[in-house]
């Protein structure tokens, strides 16, 4: 579906129901549907709201991502995206989940909209900001999207966001996640990418969370490696950690049971 807000369309899937709402926020240069597993999977214990970031998947694009709407791209924004359309959905509080960037928002929305949080799921993320080298790097893959265009993207990340054994076992896996990367509008990655490159440290923020958290980290992870999860699990007041045999960056796609089971876990201890 897709929905007016801030004078601008955001899309989703909102299944519905009375169950506790759950929103989650894709990784890059991905979108909502990196989360169809657990639409499927978890409608039966939460009202599950996937959305598309402005620029990726059915967002259009939009010079207002900024926080409160201004013109700069920055993950600030795209948490006030998140709780706009929180508003637009009628949800007053939601547990909130995101994978990588989507975990660099779900951090945010923890610092601008903390009452309105009931939990948090912290997938393959971690909350310093960039090193200088990373913001350098952050700087050459926009160059790089912009004289290539988004296939050149996903070339230069498939290789981490899977497993070995399933990029070479499950062939129609890795295909459908390099499409779904290369299918992403160079506008909507330079955003972001500038974004996660001026984000703030969620440092001395993660230490106020007061609801119950679950790190997750695909066990082979080389993007964000479990280390990045373990300091994450112990910064934050009571949180737990679930680390995921047989998955790399994106353990929601690649193994979704022990994925599913874990957030199950947590919606069950609210
Ligand atoms: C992601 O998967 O969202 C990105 O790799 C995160 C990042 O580059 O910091």
């Amino acid at each position: 579906m897709r929905v007016e807000i801030r004078g601008r369309t955001i899309a989703c899937d909102d299944t519905g129901g009375t169950g506790v709402p759950l929103v989650l926020v894709h990784g890059f240069p991905l979108d909502r549907t990196i989360w169809a597993a657990q639409v499927r999977g978890l409608a039966g214990v939460a009202r599950v709201v996937a959305l598309d970031l402005p620029g990726f998947g059915e967002s259009p694009e939009s010079a207002g991502s900024g926080a409160d709407g201004a013109a700069a791209p920055s993950i600030d924004g795209y948490a006030d995206d998140v709780a706009a359309l929180m508003d637009a959905l009628g949800i007053g509080s939601a547990v909130v989940g995101g994978v990588s960037m989507g975990g660099y928002v779900a951090m945010a929305f923890h610092r601008r909209y903390a009452d309105r949080l009931r939990g948090l799921v912290l997938v393959d993320t971690r909350s310093g900001a960039d090193s200088p080298d990373a913001r350098r790097a952050r700087d050459a893959a926009a160059e790089l999207a912009r004289a290539e265009g988004a296939p050149a993207i996903a070339a230069q990340m498939i290789g981490k966001m899977l497993t070995p054994e399933t990029a070479r076992d499950r062939e129609p896996l890795r295909r459908a996640l390099l499409g779904l990367m290369g299918a992403q509008s160079v506008g909507g990655i330079v955003r972001a990418l500038a974004a996660m490159r001026d984000r703030p440290d969620s440092g001395p923020s993660i230490a106020r969370i007061a609801v119950p958290t679950l790190v997750v980290s695909g066990a082979e992870d080389r993007l964000i490696p479990p280390d990045d999860a373990r300091a994450l699990r112990d910064a934050i007041p009571g949180a737990r950690l679930v680390l995921i045999p047989g998955a790399a960056h994106l353990p929601n796609y690649e193994q979704p049971a022990a994925f599913d089971a874990a957030v199950r876990e947590l919606l069950a201890r609210l």
